[in-house]
Order: C-alpha cells, then sequence, then structure tokens
C-alpha cells in the first residue's frame, strides 16, 4: 500500500510533531484542527523546529522551505477526502476520539489506514466504531516528536498484516525505529513508564522526599535524561492521569490506582508546563 498523503488530526504538541516529521520525510501532510488558534500555535512550532534545523547545519533554508510548503493546515476534516493514512493525534478521550474515527471512516477513501497515536486507550475499541477495523491501527510517537526515535505501533485485534507491515514501512522513513506490541492497556510504553511516575507522585505526597529530590535520584542514580516529575509535567498531568485511570480500569488492579496529589493539581488546572504551574513553576 503505497503512502503520498497523509493528515494529522490534532495541532497540538504531539499532533504538531508528527506533522513535522512527516513532511521532513517528504510526505504532503494536512494539518487539522477544531480550533484555528492551534493551527497557528502548530505552525510556529514546527518554524522554530526547523529554523533551529538551518541553525545548526542539519537543513538548508531551501529544504525548510520545502518542508513548510508540504503542510496545508485545515479545520475542515472533510479533507480527508484526498488522503491515504490519517494520523489522530487528538485529546485523550474515547468518545472524542470514537467521534473522530466515526467521521474520518465516511471521509476517508476506502483504501486509507486509520492510525491513533492515543497513549493508551484500545485500538480494538476505537476501530470497532469504524466499517474498516482491518485498517485501525495505534501508532504512537514518543514527546518531544521531533528527537524521540521510537514508534510503538499497536496492533488492535483485528489489524490486517499488510497494514501493520505500511505503518512499519512508513515508521522507518520517518527514521525513526517502529515496534511491535498488542493491544492491551497501556501497551508497553505506559504500562511501564506511567506506574513509575505515579509512584514518584506518591512519594511527594507522603512525605518521603521534595519533588526536587525525586528527581535528583532518578537522573543521577538512574542515569534517566529527566526526573519523573520534570517528565510528568512536560508531558501533562491531565493526561498522566488519565493513562493511570485507563490502566487502574483496564486491569481491575489497584496497582496502578492514581495518587490523590495527582488527582488534586490536576482538579486545581496545575496541568505542567502547558499551564505554567505543575510539580515546578514555569514561566
Ligand atoms: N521539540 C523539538 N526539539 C526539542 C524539544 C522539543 N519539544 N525539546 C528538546 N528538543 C531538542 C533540542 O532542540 C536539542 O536539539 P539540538 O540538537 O538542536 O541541540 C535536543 O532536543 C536536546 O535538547 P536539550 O539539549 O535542550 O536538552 P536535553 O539534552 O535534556 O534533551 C529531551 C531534551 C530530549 C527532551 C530529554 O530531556 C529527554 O529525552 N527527556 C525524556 C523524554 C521522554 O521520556 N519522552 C517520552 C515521554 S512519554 C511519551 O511521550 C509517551 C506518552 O504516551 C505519554
Amino acid at each position: 500500500m503505497s503512502i503520498q498523503k497523509v493528515m494529522v488530526i490534532g495541532a497540538g504538541q504531539m499532533g504538531s510533531g508528527i506533522a513535522q516529521v512527516c513532511a521532513q520525510a517528504g510526505y504532503d501532510v494536512i494539518v487539522n484542527d477544531v480550533k484555528q488558534e492551534s493551527l497557528d500555535k502548530g505552525l510556529a512550532n514546527i518554524t522554530k523546529n526547523l529554523n533551529r534545523n538551518v541553525e545548526k547545519g542539519r537543513m538548508t533554508e531551501e529544504e525548510k522551505e520545502a518542508t513548510v510548503n508540504r503542510l496545508t493546515w485545515t479545520q475542515a476534516i472533510e479533507d480527508a477526502s484526498s488522503v491515504d493514512i490519517v494520523i489522530e493525534a487528538a485529546v485523550e478521550n474515547m468518545d472524542i476520539k470514537k467521534s473522530i474515527f466515526k467521521t474520518l471512516d465516511q471521509h476517508a477513501p476506502a483504501h486509507a489506514i486509520l492510525a491513533t497515536n492515543t497513549s493508551s486507550l484500545p485500538i480494538t475499541e476505537i476501530a470497532a466504531v469504524t466499517s474498516r477495523p482491518e485498517k485501525v491501527i495505534g501508532m504512537h510517537f514518543m514527546n518531544p516528536v521531533p528527537v524521540m526515535k521510537l514508534v510503538e505501533i499497536i496492533r488492535g485485534l483485528q489489524t490486517a498484516d499488510e497494514v501493520y507491515n505500511s505503518i512499519e514501512d512508513m515508521t522507518k522513513k520517518l527514521a525513526k525505529v517502529p515496534v511491535e506490541v498488542n493491544d492491551f492497556p497501556g501497551f508497553v510504553s505506559n504500562r511501564v513508564l506511567m506506574p513509575m511516575i505515579n509512584e514518584a507522585i506518591y512519594t511527594v505526597y507522603e512525605g518521603v522526599a521534595t519533588p526536587e529530590a525525586v528527581d535528583e535520584v532518578m537522573k543521577l542514580g538512574m542515569n534517566h535524561p529527566m526526573g519523573p516529575l520534570t517528565l510528568a509535567d512536560f508531558i501533562g498531568l491531565d493526561t498522566c492521569l488519565y493513562i493511570m485511570e485507563t490502566l487502574h480500569e483496564g486491569f481491575g488492579d489497584d496497582k496502578y490506582r492514581p495518587c490523590p496529589l495527582l488527582r488534586k493539581y490536576v482538579k486545581a488546572g496545575w496541568l505542567g508546563k502547558k499551564t505554567g504551574r505543575g510539580f515546578y513553576t514555569y514561566s
């Protein structure tokens, strides 16, 4: 299956990163978001990253222009009618994702693959709202997308082998490394990462140590590039809570119980870097 034209749904942190790497790899990319403001922010973010690549000598000015020109920006999801693949990177909420996939199923051509960048929601359940569950697959990029090498590729129950193979090829064309996993809550990445973050929050909640101390232990002691609480702020505390809830509900095991402090921060609107306050404050 030849993929040439891509639509990315959602122009936020993940969506704009995915759009950038697709355009850099030579794909024509339509970026869709419900808000014009998000599209503007997405373009600004990509332009900033590409300018840095030019400054660092990793890309010429002409290559930058060509990359920007391969991107189109739209609020009309109906524009999916001209693409070979849609990569959905909207908010992490099952009802919203189901509604997007139902709409995409109506507008995308019959051959088009519908991929989701969900970080933990069941691919099989998302696929079930479409008339093409064999063409639905998880394509989970890591944040920051332009830097991180991994794409976790998740097969739903009905995902066809040829669809998996196309996504594996595309991932390699994006200069990323595909890793195949099956559809289970949190897949591999967040089933392993999030309980560690949640446990780090418990150590703060129980007064074992300050956020700074917890992060220092994990950075210097385990060689992690960021401490777990800095990473939680970077991912977004609302996303962390949502993933913990998905694990808790999906496995029915209290070892995944979200820390009450995480809930409290999310209720307060302290969502991390994006709102200026999480475990740390950001100006
Ligand atoms: N977008 C684009 N590029 C970025 C970036 C961003 N948001 N943040 C950093 N970079 C680039 C920098 O520009 C820099 O590039 P240059 O080569 O041009 O200098 C490079 O990355 C290194 O950045 P820094 O020197 O500023 O800082 P660093 O060495 O600490 O690296 C980091 C930054 C790559 C983010 C590193 O701290 C790291 O790897 N952190 C952990 C990230 C991680 O664990 N991600 C997974 C999160 S979980 C997830 O995404 C899945 C989920 O479902 C929740």
